[in-house]
């Protein structure tokens, strides 16, 4: 039984799709053991609540350093041993520590094609650019924001001027291939 955690900090709803795959055999021989939030009482809480999936909440400033938080989210994961590290909506850099401890073991997903358009506000900076291709990554987590190399892919052709639309349209991508990919690179099928 392959075990991940799920990092998010807002709403969740792809941390809920990945916990549904794992539980309806999608992702297969695997389960989500941890939630890691980084803003205590989001939304994504109440979705682990539901399915049973212990929460490790935290507020950075509580911490000294993003190595002490981090620190005591490595300690609890090496602790449920945590094959995979799931990063769905986690607005935060990830630091040494956590780098360093699961080394390869971390991915993230991320709402435009990159290398363009990196950052927190990417679908409504790609929009606003102009762009008529647009889409989702899965890549590994490096040191740099939004970089890593690149697992998964999905281009999202949208040529409208309803952005609420489009975000619709991602989501929906998001929560379709963010699953199938975990399962595939638990099988060894992608690299
Ligand atoms: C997703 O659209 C994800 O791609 C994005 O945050 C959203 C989280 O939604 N991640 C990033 O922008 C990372 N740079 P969710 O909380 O409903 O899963």
């Amino acid at each position: 039984m392959k075990r991940i955690a799920v990092f998010a900090s807002g709403n969740g709803s792809n941390f809920e799709k990945i916990t549904e795959a794992a539980k309806e055999g999608r992702i297969p021989d695997c389960e989500v053991v941890l939630c890691v939030c980084d803003r205590p009482g989001a939304y994504v809480t109440q979705r682990a609540a539901r399915h049973g999936v212990p929460v490790l909440e935290f507020s950075p400033r509580d911490f000294e350093s993003k190595r002490d938080f981090e620190r005591l989210i490595a300690d609890r994961m090496d602790e449920l041993a945590v094959d995979l590290v799931c990063l769905a909506g986690y607005m935060r850099i990830i630091g040494d520590e956590l780098l360093n401890r699961y080394h390869g073991r971390i991915i993230n997903l991320h709402p435009a094609l990159l290398p363009a358009f990196p950052g927190a506000h990417s679908i409504r900076d790609a929009f606003e650019y102009g762009v008529k291709v647009f889409g989702i990554t899965i890549h590994y987590v490096d040191e740099t924001l939004d970089g890593g190399k690149i697992i998964a892919q999905k281009a999202i052709p949208y040529d409208g001027k309803d952005i609420a639309e489009l975000e619709d349209m991602i989501h929906t991508e998001e929560h379709r291939l963010y699953p199938e990919v975990i399962a595939r690179l638990l099988k060894n099928e992608l690299n």
